[in-house]
């Protein structure tokens, strides 16, 4: 293999075969290629774009750099897993992987920390005190035997490629490539060996993907992928323009989740879980429809399964449910006008959450389970001067740039604004 005739032909905007492209990720994952080759092929990729045939066979040299999960065995429950893209408060996985233990399939959920802005669905379940996320992706696989349903992070052994690519794109301008994160996520997902996957795929201003347009062109490579390589795969690209719930942080993220596993929760929350989880029900066939996956989802939130099913995994993994979250002392940031909340830079919200503590600024940061904020409006309500519009809850940290942020991200104005709806497209 010649690697510099490759990064020319990607460069010059040729389509690169199957086994080129399986060659350079062996080569880079074996430290057999230099970074220096892999981050200017990463850049033609960038700017050039991939076709869905080569999306596929990176997503399959990727998964294939590591060890994978075992399919589900024959009999056994599907194997059904969902992803999100990544928003302020999106905490959606917590309730759901339960519920959808308590339905008859089985969630071996791979799980990250966050990134920008946005929270990380372990470092929320790390506020419960005592929850192991590091296990082997033998012991992950036998979690999920025993339980239905298991968050863990990603094991090293696990799609070793990813983790060495995606910290080169993070110091080289290519995290946004469209083709470069559906690899990314999609190695990591079918890792799991899943029957069935549910994408989310915010949009918005707390999203990465900005725009509809934007979000309709992930969600349609995401799906292709994962169809081409054997997943039933589906998408629905949702509403970020407001933090997804009330609260967003960690401690008071997984009190949200248990109101939500508990029947109760606000309702955008619920909405996404049972329509999330109802199409990861369709997908695996275990129900012949989108609605009586609904009502199955719903029904397994109200009569208390789904909360037996979280405390039983958070048992498993070590923690506790029971046991007190830390909250941090309470402050609002009030109105400063009267008006229609029209706008909300959801985005600065995350960001500060983070300057609370909340999140990291730099990798390796502690998090401080304590912290976050309440969302005390909504999209098109009308405030009073001096509402209160943000509860924070907050340490001595960053507590003068979080009321900043928070008071500069809602924007209120004298004509009236509209809710956005929360399910924008569904793609499969
Ligand atoms: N999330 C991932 O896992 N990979 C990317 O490239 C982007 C977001």
């Amino acid at each position: 293999m010649n690697v510099a005739q490759l990064i020319a032909k990607k460069r010059d905007g040729a389509e690169l075969a199957a086994d080129e492209i399986a060659g350079l990720i062996a080569a880079y994952a074996a430290d057999d290629l230099p970074d220096y080759q892999m981050a200017a092929w990463a850049m033609a990729v960038f700017i050039r774009g991939m076709t869905t045939a080569e999306i596929a066979a990176l997503t399959e040299a990727m998964l294939h750099s590591g060890a994978t999960f075992d399919g589900s065995p024959a009999g056994g429950p599907p194997n059904v897993d969902k992803h999100s893209s990544g928003g302020i408060g999106d905490k959606v996985s917590i309730p759901l992987a339960p519920a959808l233990a308590c339905c008859g399939v089985r969630v071996p959920m791979i799980s990250g920390r966050g990134l920008g802005a946005t929270g990380g669905t372990l470092d929320k379940l790390e506020a419960i005190p005592g929850f192991r996320i590091d296990y082997d992706y033998k012991a992950a696989q036998r979690l999920a035997d025993q339980v239905g349903c298991t968050i863990v992070s990603a094991s090293p052994e696990l799609v070793p490629a990813d983790r060495k690519l995606y910290a080169l794109r993070d110091v080289t301008g290519t995290v946004p490539s469209i083709p470069l994160i559906t690899a990314s996520i999609m190695s990591k997902k079918l890792a799991e060996g899943l029957d069935a996957l549910v994408l989310d795929v915010k949009c918005g201003s707390g999203a990465f993907m900005k725009t509809l347009d934007d979000a309709r062109g992930l969600a349609r490579s995401l799906v292709d992928t994962g169809k081409r390589m054997g997943v039933a795969t589906v998408a629905l690209i949702t509403d970020m323009n407001q933090p997804l719930g009330r609260l967003a942080g960690n401690a008071v993220e997984i009190d949200e989740s248990v109101a939500c596993v508990e029947g109760g929760g606000p309702d955008d929350l619920r909405q996404l879980v049972v329509e999330q989880g109802a199409e990861g029900l369709f997908l695996a066939g275990v129900v012949s429809s989108i609605e009586e996956g609904r009502i199955r989802i719903a029904k397994s939130l109200d009569d208390g399964s789904a909360r037996e099913k979280l405390a039983e995994m958070v048992r498993v993994q070590e923690g506790d449910l029971d046991a007190p979250r830390p909250r941090a002392a309470e402050q609002v940031v009030t109105a400063q006008r009267a008006g229609c909340v029209t706008a909300i830079n959801t985005e600065a919200l995350g960001y500060a959450v983070i300057e609370l503590g909340g999140g990291r600024k730099q990798k390796g940061d502690p998090i401080d389970p304590s912290v976050g904020l309440e969302m005390l409006v909504r999209l098109g309500d009308q405030v009073e001067a001096g509402q209160p519009l943000v509860r924070l809850f907050a340490g001595q940290k960053g507590r003068d740039a979080a009321e900043r942020l928070t008071a500069g991200a809602i924007t209120l104005t004298d004509e009236p604004g509209d809710a956005p709806p929360l399910i924008l497209e569904r793609i499969d």
